[in-house]
């Protein structure tokens, strides 16, 4: 049922997303990959099965191209004949709806943003519909796709500050865990424990912004007692200019994203 073209980091996170969360089985999927080796090896790791492009185009109702943004385009070339009547996923930053559509008027296309966390559904995935998206092609993207994580359709506007938002971001944060943990081990802390103890501590902090709803201020006040430790640690950080520093990353990472757009 579901063909993906690509077998690097992305697709190997969404496949694991995605039987993690049943909505398919592993025999409904077929993967295919320039150098059949790596598919191969997605197919002993997950019991998917490994074939080639035009197999992978034949065999299933929706595509899902993984490949860098710059193979994108000649993919689509390539098949678009084959892939004239299906639902092709793509997942490449920087190349619009529209660069895919013109390549043929006929195809059938979905532009998603997902981060690498789809792979124990905590991820974001965010999409938008091309011209030629039906009802039926909704449901069947929404089946497979839907529980990965937060799903949520925006406008293609905005793809490019959500991709640097949710897609950039883990490295970030993986960065502030292992800081985090070195903190713990300077403290006698073994790095195991530093390590699991500050990634449950970010897990649980995004966790009650998102499920509390309440305003990232509020929380943290509700942490920071007067004269206590907390508020030293926090204006510890903002005499280090941890703020700014956040923004900045994230934005430098979005305008090198427009840049990529552009090419
Ligand atoms: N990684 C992320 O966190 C992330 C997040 C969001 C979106 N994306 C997007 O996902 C896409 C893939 O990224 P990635 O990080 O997964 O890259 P990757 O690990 O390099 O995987 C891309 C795979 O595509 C294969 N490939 C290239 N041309 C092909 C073709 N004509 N037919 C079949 N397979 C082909 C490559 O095979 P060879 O190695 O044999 O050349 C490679 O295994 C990119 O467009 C990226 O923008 C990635």
């Amino acid at each position: 049922m579901l063909g993906i073209i690509g077998a690097g980091n992305i697709s190997e996170a969404i496949i694991a997303g995605i039987l993690k969360s049943k909505t398919l089985d592993c025999k409904n999927i077929v993967v295919s990959n320039y150098n059949q080796s790596k598919a191969e090896k997605l197919s002993l790791k997950y019991g998917v099965t490994a074939a080639d492009n035009i197999e992978v185009i034949k065999k299933n109702s929706i595509i899902l191209l993984a490949v860098k943004p710059y193979a994108l385009i000649n993919v689509l070339e390539l098949y678009q004949n084959e892939l004239a009547d299906k639902v092709i996923v793509s997942v490449a930053s920087g190349i619009s709806i529209n660069d895919m559509e013109n390549v043929n008027k006929r195809l059938k296309i979905i532009r998603t943003m997902p981060n690498t966390p789809v792979q124990i559904c905590k991820g974001v995935l965010a999409y938008v519909y091309g011209a030629n998206i039906v009802e039926n092609d909704k449901n069947i993207f929404k089946t497979i796709f839907s529980k990965l994580g937060m799903f949520i359709e925006i406008d293609e506007s905005k793809i490019d500050a959500v991709s640097s938002l949710t897609g950039c971001s883990p490295a970030f944060i993986y960065q502030i865990i292992e800081a985090m943990s070195d903190a713990g081990v300077k403290m006698g802390l073994q790095r195991e424990l530093a390590i699991s103890l500050s990634a449950m501590a970010v897990q649980g902090s995004g966790g009650m912004v998102y499920n509390t709803e309440m305003h990232p201020a509020v929380l943290k006040d509700k942490v920071t007692s007067p004269a206590g430790s907390t508020i030293e640690g926090l204006a510890e950080l903002e005499s280090k200019g941890v703020r700014g520093a956040v923004i900045s990353a994230l934005y430098k990472a979005y305008e090198k994203t427009l840049l990529f757009s552009k090419k």
